[in-house]
């Protein structure tokens, strides 16, 4: 399988979304990464179900949706409901992760875990045959625009190796800093998809970034 990349909308001009899902809709993006911040899990504030709703009546292509929130098996339905195709809850956050990731199924979407810097690998093992999406944070979440930590390769091998040994059928993606320095070696090392968002929204021509990316 090729690699997947899902720009992230957080860098977009917000007072311009509906020209920023366009473009997207006209790239080769895969998917649309979408940031839920709610100022107490990351120090950051970002959008709710409205502006979510709004990016779901335009976007034609899946909406993966990043929750930085608190219990976040409270909005499972909303979520659902606003347009979420998989929808991505932080390991950290989440009480009972296994039965967390059950409900987000049953609503019929796909199940993500997010997990920050210093989450080991390993604490997915449990877990491994309930997850769509492993998104391991290359940056302490909250913001876009962060350099990226050299130790994510070595998690993402780690990751890879854990996945192979298993039956598990999961999408490890890497999520902060993502630019074509450091593209190329987290597909070696077994990133099958890779966020971007201010490295494609910054650029001059974003829509030919997200063709540099996927043409690794
Ligand atoms: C960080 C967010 C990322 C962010 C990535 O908290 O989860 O998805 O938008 O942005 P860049 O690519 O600029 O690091
Ligand atoms: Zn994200």
């Amino acid at each position: 399988m090729s690699h997947l990349v899902a720009p992230s909308i957080l860098s977009a001009d917000f007072a311009h979304l509906a020209n920023a899902i366009e473009m997207l809709n006209k790239s080769e993006a895969d998917r649309i990464h979408v940031d839920i911040m709610d100022g107490v899990f990351v120090p950051n504030m970002s959008f709710g179900f409205p502006v979510l709703k709004a990016i779901k009546k335009y976007a034609s292509k899946p909406l993966d949706v990043h929750l930085m929130i608190i219990q976040p098996e409270r909005y499972i339905t909303q979520f659902k409901d606003a347009g979420a195709d998989t929808l991505i809850v932080h390991m950290e956050a989440c009480t009972h992760l296994h039965s967390t990731l059950h409900a987000i199924k049953q609503e019929g979407m796909l199940a993500g875990v997010a997990i920050n810097p210093h989450t080991a690998i390993n604490n997915l093992d449990a877990i491994i045959e309930e997850v769509d999406q492993l998104l391991i944070m290359s940056v302490n979440p909250g913001f876009g625009g962060q350099k990226l930590i050299e130790h994510t390769y070595q998690k993402t091998e780690l990751a890879r190796h854990l996945i192979e040994k298993s039956d598990a059928k999961i999408i490890i993606g890497i999520d902060g800093g993502v630019d074509l320095t450091n593209a190329k070696k987290l597909i070696a090392t077994g990133a099958d998809l890779l966020v971007s968002g201010s490295f494609i929204f910054k650029s001059k021509n974003p829509n030919h970034t997200i063709a540099q990316l996927k043409a690794l």
